[in-house]
């Protein structure tokens, strides 16, 4: 068990879920979150673009990039709160990093220019994760997975709290999901982070 502000837990059997940091920039998630997509991206290399929806300040994003850039690869963050992003571009600015990595934009997902952007960067070569945790993560969830290439990845945020099997079931079905590493994103770990592969290999 480690504790750390608050004398909270946060890494062990049943952490909070969020009030942690990466890099010291809050991230809305726990400790365990970094643990599985450690253990994600080490597990899968060809991984090297992430999409992530909804940044708040960009504890996460930062964690993204830094893990895209090692790779040469690419990352792009939406924000639809001025300041939160304002924030967010500040913290990721300071990694020092070039900044043809990374993307940080403020529209709304749900516009259907938006969408037809977001598809055509996901389908573009290279391994694509989508990290919903936007502000509905079943919209989020049913418009993005069916672009997703063969062998790429989507997660979502808050499994279990906002959305759930029903949510999804639909939309597993037809775009050919598998769920992917449940047992340790969900079982082991508690991320509250679910993660689907599209099949077609
Ligand atoms: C839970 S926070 C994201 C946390 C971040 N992924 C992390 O792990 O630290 C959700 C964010 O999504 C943003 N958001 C909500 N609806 C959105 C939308 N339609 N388009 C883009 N961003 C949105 C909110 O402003 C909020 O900051």
């Amino acid at each position: 068990m480690v504790t750390f502000h608050d004398e909270k837990i946060l890494v062990g059997k049943d952490p909070p879920f969020y009030n942690c940091a990466f890099l010291g920039v809050k991230m809305c998630q726990s400790f365990n979150a970094l643990a599985v997509l450690e253990h994600f991206f080490n597990k899968h290399p060809e991984i090297t673009r992430v999409l992530e929806i909804g940044m708040f300040t960009g504890g996460l994003s930062m964690y993204f990039i830094l893990r895209t850039s090692i790779v040469r690869g690419e990352y792009m963050g939406f924000e639809i709160m001025g300041e939160r992003r304002k924030e967010a571009v500040d913290n990721i600015d300071r990694l020092g990093l070039s900044k043809s990595n990374y993307t940080v934009l403020g529209d709304d997902v749900f516009d259907q220019d938006v969408l037809d952007g977001i598809r055509r960067w996901v389908q573009r070569d290279g391994g694509c994760l989508v990290f919903c945790d936007g502000g509905n993560k079943i919209r989020e969830f049913g418009l993005i997975a069916p672009y997703l290439k063969s062998g790429d990845f989507i997660m979502t945020h808050d499994w279990g709290k906002e959305i759930r099997d029903r949510d999804v079931a639909d939309t597993v079905a037809s775009a050919g999901l598998q769920e992917y590493m449940s047992e340790y994103f969900i079982d082991e770990l508690n991320s509250y982070i679910k993660c689907f592969i599209k099949g077609g290999n």
